[in-house]
């Protein structure tokens, strides 16, 4: 380790920064907000200065000259000025008054560096390559202002008022820190996360209160889209969501990068689903929803794609409600729409599709036929799921409803992962491109126009048509 960055209670702190133009500023919007006392001294002499600057609510004692006495109490003192000798002269009084020392862009003066923040309140990380690669630090800090819940200081601090009535409550080290756990995971993050802070508290009273009396806390269940493969087209959100969980219901596609993204001890079961073949049918799946969140778990079940996009969460998350047990529903990216942004095929274009349609290629059994009349109509994309199977039925009914045969498709095969494969052709031969290239993985077909203005599609088009040509 070649720096430690402790953490300063600023409640009451006096910091002073001094100097003008953005350094300066940059170090005032730190503390904007901050329990301390901001003052700034700006070397310009201002002909009617205000008593406090409107941005950051700092003191402003403008003027070159620095009083006797003006770094007493000082905890921190910032130095942003352009004369060395003079922000030298400056730091050795601060320091002799008792407070730490930040001289911008002089690494040498500085006791301590400035740290990238990510706040939130009252959880506050700080990064630092102690000035070796300020760019990194940023980047590392943008991830985390990702995945860090925006609820999370509100939670800290509602939890540190409710301290003392936890050790009242619960007398010994290894119950608090078990209620903690729960609690801290449970209700009041999401009441945390809506910046309810009524709802926050009562949730982890409530908490106390159940953990008291050993009954859990309500569990609670998430339909969780995890996308369609690839971990950076998870939603930050359903990280967040996957991190917490205590218990993950996930499908076949969702591969382990994404599954590693869970707690090491979050239990997982894997549910998956082959065509044709239900490794556990759908009522079992939502039964054991229940029963995990009965047990006051946080269940995420997890899915790929979106959860409402034939991934019958539908289903699930009424039978969910129906057992009295709150659902939350977090999107995924949809195949559709990684692969037609995988393959750069606008799925609505002005000139070629005013509308897209979502069709399964595999409905319902003894359900409704689909209504190829209107998904034959012209200026329409449609994007099938789950249609590899059915594809030269679907391609012929389209084509008796009216659809052209030259309509271009495109199949886009595993979309988003290592393995993707995109290929097009026609709707005439679509079920002999799918056997030409032996499509056997997840894919979605996109049928219409706007398969032609891909860049990528022209060729596989232009071959098709010699092909047929030639037959
Ligand atoms: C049961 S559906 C689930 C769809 C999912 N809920 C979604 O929103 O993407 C499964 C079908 O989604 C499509 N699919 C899922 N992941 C895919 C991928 N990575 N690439 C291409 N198609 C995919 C395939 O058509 C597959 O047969």
């Amino acid at each position: 380790m070649d720096q430690f960055l402790p953490a300063i209670p600023l409640k009451g702190a006096r910091v002073i920064v001094i100097g003008d133009g953005e350094a300066a500023r940059a170090k005032l919007r730190l503390f904007a907000g901050a329990p301390c006392e901001l003052v700034w001294r700006p070397a310009v002499k201002l002909v009617a200065p205000p008593e406090f600057d409107e941005e950051t609510g700092a003191h402003i004692l403008p003027g070159r000259f620095v009083p006797p006495g003006a770094f007493q109490r000082a905890k921190f003192v910032f130095i942003a000025l352009e004369d060395e000798a003079r922000a030298t002269h400056l730091a050795a009084r601060a320091r002799r008054g008792g407070a730490l020392v930040n001289v911008v862009d002089n690494l040498a003066l500085c006791d301590f560096y400035t740290p990238a923040l990510v706040d939130r309140g009252s959880v506050t990380i700080a990064l630092s390559t102690g000035g070796a690669a300020p760019v990194l630090v940023r980047d590392i800090r943008s991830a985390l202002e990702g995945v860090i819940a925006p609820g999370v200081g509100l939670l800290a601090s509602t939890a540190n008022r409710l301290r003392d009535q936890v050790r009242e409550a619960l007398p010994t080290l290894d119950a608090r820190r078990r209620f903690w756990e729960t609690a801290l995971r449970g209700e009041a993050v999401a009441r945390a996360d809506a910046g309810d802070a009524l709802g926050t508290a009562l949730a982890l009273s409530r908490a106390l209160t159940g953990f008291r009396d050993g009954k859990p806390p309500p569990g609670q269940v998430f339909l969780v889209g995890a996308g369609p493969g690839d971990p950076e087209l998870l939603t930050l959100k359903a990280v967040r969501v996957l991190r917490d969980a205590d218990v993950i219901v996930h499908d076949r596609l969702v591969p382990e990068a994404i599954l590693q993204r869970a707690r090491r001890d979050a239990r997982r079961i894997d549910v998956g689903k082959r065509r044709g073949q239900h490794s556990v049918p759908q009522e079992q799946i939502a039964g054991i929803l229940i029963e995990e969140a009965r047990k006051g778990l946080r269940v995420v079940r997890l899915k790929g794609g979106d959860s409402f996009i034939f991934g019958r969460g539908g289903e699930e998350a009424e039978a969910v409600r129906a057992a009295g047990i709150t659902v939350e529903v977090v999107p995924g990216i949809s195949a559709a729409l990684a692969c037609a942004a995988s393959a750069q095929i606008p799925l609505t274009h002005r000139d070629a599709a005013q509308a897209v349609t979502f069709v399964t290629g595999q409905p319902k059994k003894d359900g409704p036929e689909l209504d190829y009349q209107s998904l034959a109509s012209a200026r329409h994309t449609l994007v099938v799921y789950m249609g590899v199977a059915t594809a030269p039925e679907l391609s012929a009914k389209l084509i008796a409803a009216g659809r052209a045969a030259e309509t271009p498709v495109a199949i886009i095969e595993n979309g988003s992962l290592p393995e993707e494969r995109a290929v097009s052709g026609t709707l005439g031969g679509l079920a002999a491109l799918i056997t030409a290239h032996a499509i056997t993985g997840p894919a979605v077909i996109v049928i219409g126009e706007v398969v032609a203005r891909a860049p990528d599609m022209a060729a596989g088009l232009a071959r098709q048509a010699l092909l047929e040509d030639a037959a």
